[in-house]
């Protein structure tokens, strides 16, 4: 679309940027020699830049593979209009890299690189395919959590920080489910929160991308335009017809609202909260603070947690944070709480 001016929303000229041309990662620890579904160009990270690595037609074979590895390649980029391909090779591999032997540090990469790309679609192209997409992978997610409880810590550890909604989403996604999981929630109401999270951000997807990546402080009209998200998720959430459809809208809904009545859209007060809500209020405030974000330098999960229990301890379930302190590592909390 160029460089053109359009109107934007309150009669405002806005001017779009053209849209960057998208890439996923692919961890090379994923790539399996020959196989039909990775007939795709490959590239590489450099800086912001993605460069060509391999064409398609060379064929893809251990050697390449490990030659990459020995120079330190730890993921390769395709581009992002081939993700219906690739989506399909990360589902065609569950079983195989579920299964057993593989290590927990490759199951974590695997289901973080599958959940990434469902995220990614979803906030695309939302519709009937990409919520039996969401609905699949919060079911078999929820299920390989519970059958190894270490993948959750491995997937924490190995969350990728990037300013990039769907990042953002995947990882309030896995800390969501995680944490719900370790407070000994039941599978199906694990999987609600999981969807809940998973969808929580989608009204983003209307706001100006330039106010999203603004660096500096936003003015009142682009902060109107931000507060009005979590509208535009339950909005976008009107038609979902599976079960708790109403309480994932919820989720979408009150996401930042604030159990001292300060919070948005509603102003909604501790007893109007859901606690679902709460739940991945939580999540999505630590994921943020330790994100990398245009206008600030990422906190440390510490001093992330640390500025939480300061300045947000009238607006968030207190009760419910020190669990989520505590689901992080037992360490932060000890080092947390001797402070109180
Ligand atoms: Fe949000
Ligand atoms: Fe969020």
């Amino acid at each position: 679309m160029g460089n053109c001016l359009i109107k934007g929303m309150g009669g405002r000229k806005i001017k779009t940027v053209e849209r960057k041309e998208k890439y996923l990662p692919l961890s090379t620890d994923l790539l399996v020699p020959g196989h039909p579904l990775l007939e795709e160009d490959f590239y590489l990270r450099v800086g912001n830049r993605f460069v060509l690595l391999r064409k398609k037609e060379l064929p893809l074979t251990r050697e390449r593979i490990d030659r990459w590895k020995d120079m330190g390649v730890r993921a390769v980029y395709i581009r992002a209009q081939t993700r219906d391909t690739y989506l399909k090779y990360l589902y065609s591999r569950m079983k195989e890299v579920m299964g057993g032997t593989t290590p927990p540090e490759e199951k974590a990469k695997y289901l973080y690189s599958l959940s990434e790309l469902v995220v990614d679609k979803i906030t695309r192209e939302f519709n009937h395919e990409a919520v039996d997409l969401a609905q699949n992978l919060a079911r078999d997610t929820v299920t390989h959590l519970i059958e190894q409880p270490q993948l959750v810590k491995s997937i924490v550890k190995m969350m990728s920080h990037d300013f990039l909604t769907y990042v953002h989403s995947n990882n309030v996604f896995f800390l969501s489910a995680g944490f719900a999981l370790s407070q000994g929630l039941s599978r199906p109401e694990v999987e609600k929160l999981a969807l809940g999270a998973l969808f929580h951000d989608l009204g983003k997807e209307r706001i100006d991308p330039r106010i999203l990546q603004k660096p500096g402080r936003l003015d009142p009209y682009e902060w109107s335009e931000v507060r009005k998200h979590p509208l535009w998720s339950r909005d976008m959430l009107r038609d979902l017809k599976i079960a708790s459809a109403d309480e994932i809208r919820r989720m979408a809904l009150e996401h930042h609202e604030s159990y001292d009545a300060t919070g948005y859209p509603r102003g909604l007060d501790r007893e109007q909260i859901h606690p679902y809500s709460m739940l991945i209020k939580i999540c999505d405030v630590f994921e943020a603070l330790c994100g990398i974000r245009p206008y600030r330098e990422p906190l440390t999960p510490f001093k992330a947690l640390e500025l939480m229990k300061d300045v947000m301890r009238k607006k968030i379930d207190i009760e419910m944070f020190k669990a989520f302190v505590n689901f992080l590592g037992p360490d932060y909390y000890t080092k947390l709480m001797k402070k109180e």
